[in-house]
């Protein structure tokens, strides 16, 4: 594999996409290493990380990196989230393909994150208004998001940095962000499938009278979310 040979799929594309030129890159979950491959031999990135919690991804990792001839410029490293990872600058922290959940647990536990030369790129796969909401409730300024589709699949990519200006939102910001303002048409279909999904998961709970407090949290995050798209 040369490193032009490296061909992103459209969500690890739009990860991409995000990454801040001229950074240093840590990719966390790397599995492959397809992105710090891809952007390091492009040049958008001097050199990266590579960094997974199991030692067979890594594997994985060391295999492309070494078909794209860039051992000079990417190291790996086994770490659980960034526990592993010495304090950076000027870096960009990317963590995709994991659920929103685990990223703000592995970004909240890792205090040199909190600065504000330092990007992060988020891609979760599940849950990502547990990002939203760290990032808004932490003082992380979001810079940009970005959908992409794969099939039936949906996927949203977003980056932020530290500000320290924590933000109160409404109650819908934490499931579109930045998308409420894009016009994108993959954009456009995220957030209707956001909004079916609370709006099923509103029904259900209503049908079960078990949780009157949910019921109403999320018939306020639905009208907030017709509000913002009109
Ligand atoms: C589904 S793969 C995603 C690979 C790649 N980032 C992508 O988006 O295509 C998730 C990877 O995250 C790794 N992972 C899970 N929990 C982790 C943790 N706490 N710290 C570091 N890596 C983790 C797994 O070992 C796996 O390789």
């Amino acid at each position: 594999m040369s490193n032009s040979n490296i061909r992103l799929d459209p969500r690890l594309s739009a990860v991409a996409s995000l990454v801040k030129r001229g950074n240093r890159l840590i990719d966390i979950g790397t599995d492959h290493a397809y992105v710090p491959c891809f952007l390091v031999s492009s040049g958008v990135c001097p050199s990266a990380i590579a960094a997974d919690l199991r030692k067979g991804p890594l594997q994985n990792a060391r295999q492309t990196i070494a078909a794209c001839a860039l051992e000079h410029s990417i190291e790996t490293c086994l770490s659980d989230g960034l526990d592993a990872i010495a304090p950076q600058k000027n870096c960009t922290v990317v963590l995709a393909g994991m659920g929103g959940l685990l990223i703000t647990e592995l970004l909240q536990r890792t205090p040199w994150v909190f600065e504000s030369s330092v990007q992060l790129v988020a891609q979760p796969m599940s849950h990502a208004e547990d990002v939203r909401r760290f990032f808004f409730e932490n003082g992380f300024a979001p810079e940009r998001e970005r959908c992409a589709a794969d099939g039936k699949h949906v996927y949203c990519a977003m980056a932020a940095h530290f500000t320290g200006e924590k933000a109160s939102v409404s109650p819908a910001m934490p499931y579109g962000g930045l998308l409420f303002q894009s016009e994108d048409g993959t954009a456009q279909r995220y957030l209707h499938l956001q909004f079916e999904r609370l709006k099923k998961r509103r029904d259900a709970l209503a049908a079960a009278g078990t949780d009157a407090n949910e019921v109403a949290r999320l018939n306020a995050v639905l009208a907030d979310f017709e509000a913002m798209r009109a």
